[in-house]
């Protein structure tokens, strides 16, 4: 992830598609047994939840030896999710891609027979016996193969195993996202493939769901996803503001730097005219020695100038002496001009733009806004 100056703010310009991995092990850690047969480890419920991962992603990858040994068919099962995304512009599934070194991959595996995707296969030196059946991409290693996916306008993508692959890619640093499924099982067998992590990594824990006995964590390992999971409770709080005719509805949240979060706010939360960092930041004692190291994320761009106060959340933010800022929506000129990010950027602050969430932050808005936002 690197970060890109654009009209003084500070934009995200992705070097490899958002990555989230996901995988189903037993109590005791296990992705398979030793059998030849599939262990099926999720349940109906499970299959499900994968199923709409599947379909709000634009890629799926499996490491070669997954396609041989499960030999999975990745399409997205639901009618309805399918009809969605073609509804959206998109293919009624995603991508499928693997990565091989051998090249030992049957044309006849569901991989390449099931579904009308395009199917993508990486290696060193791609197989070319598959010449016909996918798209063939040299590639020296799984950052490469990230790269070109982000060059092909894989934004989003998701890492269905095995072992190996989900290993290299969290050893690697490459790795936004994890959904772990425990399920109520133990395998027992020592020499079964596990799940291998990487030392070193602290993720934050984002979720935690039980569905129907199959516990499923949703884990945050980057940065990016990190912010990006903040923003969007600053998005879910501009849903609380009272409603308005001449004022945006925002929502903000204070966070530290270990990820814990601070103090929540959104518009008109105390009175008719309090902005939502204002309020978040009105419920932080000024001596709270973590607002130096904190990031406040709201659902739109913090104002520079306002008509009802005479301190602008720019100005509020830089006299709490919070260093970061990442926000959704860079605000439209509606009700003032304002110019709250440049503000910020050009005094020290960092300012991040998130601007995919801008459309979510919008939409809270829409009776505000001619013509409606689209999508
Ligand atoms: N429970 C779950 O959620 C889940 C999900 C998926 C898979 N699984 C299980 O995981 C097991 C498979 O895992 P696995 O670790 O054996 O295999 P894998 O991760 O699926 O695939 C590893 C293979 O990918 C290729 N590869 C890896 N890194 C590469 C690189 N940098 N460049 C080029 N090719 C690369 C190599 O293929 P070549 O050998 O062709 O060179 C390598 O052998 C199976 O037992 C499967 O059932 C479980
Ligand atoms: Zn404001």
């Amino acid at each position: 992830m690197l970060h890109d100056r654009h009209n003084g703010r500070l934009v995200l310009v992705t070097s490899r598609p958002y990555t989230l991995l996901s995988c189903a092990v037993s109590i005791d850690g296990c992705l398979d047994d030793t059998s030849g047969q599939r262990l099926l480890l999720s349940n109906e419920a499970d299959f499900d939840r994968v199923d709409e991962v599947r379909a709000g992603c634009d890629a799926i990858l499996v490491g070669a030896n997954t396609v041989r040994r499960d030999d999975p068919r990745l399409v997205i099962r639901d009618a309805a999710r399918r009809a969605a995304r073609v509804a959206r512009g998109l293919p009624p599934d995603p991508l499928k891609v693997t990565v091989t070194a051998s090249g030992h991959l049957d044309p006849g595996s569901r991989f390449f027979t099931v579904g009308e995707s395009e199917k993508l296969v990486y290696g060193r030196v791609p197989p070319a016996h598959l010449d016909g059946v996918a798209t063939l991409v040299a590639a020296d290693d799984l950052r490469a193969v990230l790269a070109d996916l982000a060059a092909r306008g894989v934004e989003r993508l998701m890492v269905e195993g095995g072992a190996t692959i989900l290993a290299a890619l969290l050893a690697d640093g490459l790795a936004d996202e994890l959904h772990l499924a425990i399920a109520p099982r133990f395998v027992g067998d020592p020499a079964a493939p596990r799940f291998t992590g990487a030392a070193g990594l602290s993720p934050l824990l984002a979720e935690v769901r039980d569905l129907d006995g199959v516990v499923v964590l949703r884990y945050l390992l980057s940065p990016a996803a990190v912010d990006r999971h903040w923003l969007r409770v600053a998005i879910g709080e501009s849903r609380r503001c009272p409603p308005s005719q001449t004022a945006f509805s925002v929502g903000a949240v204070i966070v530290d730097a270990t990820g814990r979060e601070i103090s929540r706010g959104y518009s008109r939360e105390s009175d008719e005219f309090v902005h939502a960092e204002e309020s978040a930041l009105a419920k932080v004692d000024p001596a709270d020695p973590r607002l130096a190291s904190a990031t406040i994320y709201s659902s739109l761009e913090p104002c520079s100038v306002r008509r009802s106060r005479p301190a602008s959340c720019a100005a509020l933010i830089r006299a709490a002496g919070i260093p970061r800022v990442v926000y959704a929506w860079r605000e439209p000129v509606l009700f003032v001009d304002g110019h709250g990010a440049e503000e910020l950027g050009e005094t020290g602050v960092e300012v991040v733009e998130i601007g995919d969430l801008a459309d979510e932050a919008r939409w809270v808005n829409a009776h505000l806004l001619t013509p409606p936002p689209v999508s």
